[in-house]
């Protein structure tokens, strides 16, 4: 079967997300009545009624024999939201020379780099410790510029590079201000590898503008100014009207909630978290007879108080809400248990238009590019066990 294009799938993608964003957008967890519920009272019972390993079967892959498409285009979804693959097979940076950097995040530089091409000038754009820069251009034996705001990193990373011998040159350098364009030549590549929202937006359009190449792995697409999502290509503004959705900034942060399995002791803790703030909500809701969702701030979990009790007067005087001398609170905190089982199975509908709204977003920033002529590549630069956030963008300007 042939690989449909970029427009096309980027097309029929919007076209779905459209039409069942009624579905996805709304948060289970702060609504006692989800808004679809009773559109499709079938499929909300359906999931009421699944077993904890399906739901983490289905939590881990939202597309297998999923129960939820006797309602949604889950094969649709599935189809449109693979990529091909595109790392590649051959050699890569040595493992002894990531000393200084984070095994995970290692992998990742060992995963991204091949695909960066020495052919032209390279810029690592939001570098951080410029541990990408630093890899690239000892394998290949040349200089780099690497681009960072916070001067600590920038002299950190300064200091690796004389450490290890590598010729990469950091510049403080805020990579939103104008002057930031001088960077960004015909003659040059930049690489990024998990650039947020506006930092890889306004590297896009002004290399768009510019002729210079690219490769990209976006991510965090919800840090952005903008509170309704604006396409960046003109085909996603011009169908977006045509389809008549519009996003928040925060439906955005959904694309990548999908985080790494973190070791069990913490699995259980930030559950019993969303336990206790879904108990506190019931609450408060009670109390207040107010029946609607009051957020709550987050706490880090070293202050974490220790019972539901401690939790809900915290909360409370947050929120300066006056709690009754007299409080059941056993059975707010069974509630509270209750409501996670009952949220997780309910989110799985989320679960399914994760990926398709991450794709939908990379393919926009794909689109900005080709409709300036470039060439690009979109598909997968690793396992996903080693980073969600890891589609990237090759874009090439045509010469
Ligand atoms: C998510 S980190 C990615 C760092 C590195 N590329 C990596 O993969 O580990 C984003 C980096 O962008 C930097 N940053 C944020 N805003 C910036 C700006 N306006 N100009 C330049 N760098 C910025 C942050 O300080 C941070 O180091």
């Amino acid at each position: 079967m042939m690989t449909p294009s970029h427009e096309h799938r980027f097309r029929h993608l919007g076209a779905l997300l459209a039409e069942w964003q009624s579905v996805w957008q709304p948060l289970p967890f702060q609504h006692r009545r989800l808004p679809w519920a009773s559109r499709y009272p079938a499929m909300a019972e359906a999931l009421r009624g699944l077993s904890d390993y399906e739901t983490a079967r289905l939590q881990a892959r939202p597309f297998a024999t999923s129960p939820l498409s006797s309602w949604l285009p889950v094969d649709e979804l599935a189809s449109l939201a693979s990529l091909p693959d595109l790392a590649t097979q051959g050699p890569t940076l040595p493992d002894a020379w990531g000393t200084f950097v984070g095994g995970r995040k290692w992998r990742q530089i060992q995963a991204f780099a091949p695909l960066v091409t020495p052919d032209a000038d390279l810029v690592e754009w939001c570098a951080g410790k410029g541990h990408l820069a630093r890899g690239v251009g000892r394998w290949h034996g040349i200089g780099v510029e690497a681009l960072e705001w916070q001067s600590e990193l920038c002299r950190a990373g300064g200091e690796l590079a004389r450490r290890q011998e590598v010729a990469v040159q950091l510049h403080q350098q805020d990579v939103l201000a104008e002057e930031a364009s001088r960077w960004l030549t015909p003659k040059t590549r930049v690489m990024a590898l998990h650039a947020c929202g506006d930092l890889h937006g306004r590297l896009l359009e002004r290399a768009a503008r510019r002729g210079t190449a690219v490769i990209l792995a976006p991510c965090c697409y919800q840090r952005t100014e903008a509170e309704h999502y604006r396409p960046l290509s003109e085909q996603g503004r011009r169908e977006m009207a045509e389809q008549g959705w519009r996003m928040h900034r925060d439906d955005l942060a959904m694309a990548v909630q999908e985080t790494v399995t973190a070791p069990a002791g913490v699995r259980r803790q930030r559950q019993r978290a969303n336990a206790w703030r879904l108990g506190f909500d019931a609450l408060q809701r009670d109390v207040s007879g107010r029946d609607a969702y009051l957020p709550v701030p987050s706490l880090s979990y070293g202050r974490m108080p220790d019972d539901f009790a401690g939790f809900c007067r915290w909360a409370a005087e947050r929120k300066r809400l006056a709690l009754p001398a007299r409080l059941d609170w056993a059975h707010y905190e069974t509630e509270g248990f209750r409501r996670l089982g009952e949220v997780t199975r309910l989110e799985l509908v989320r679960h399914l238009f994760r990926r398709p709204l991450e794709v939908w977003l990379a393919l926009d920033r794909v689109r900005l590019m080709e409709e300036a002529g470039f060439r690009v590549r979109l598909g997968t630069f690793c396992e996903r066990q080693l980073t969600p956030r890891n589609l990237v963008i090759e874009a090439t300007p045509a010469r």
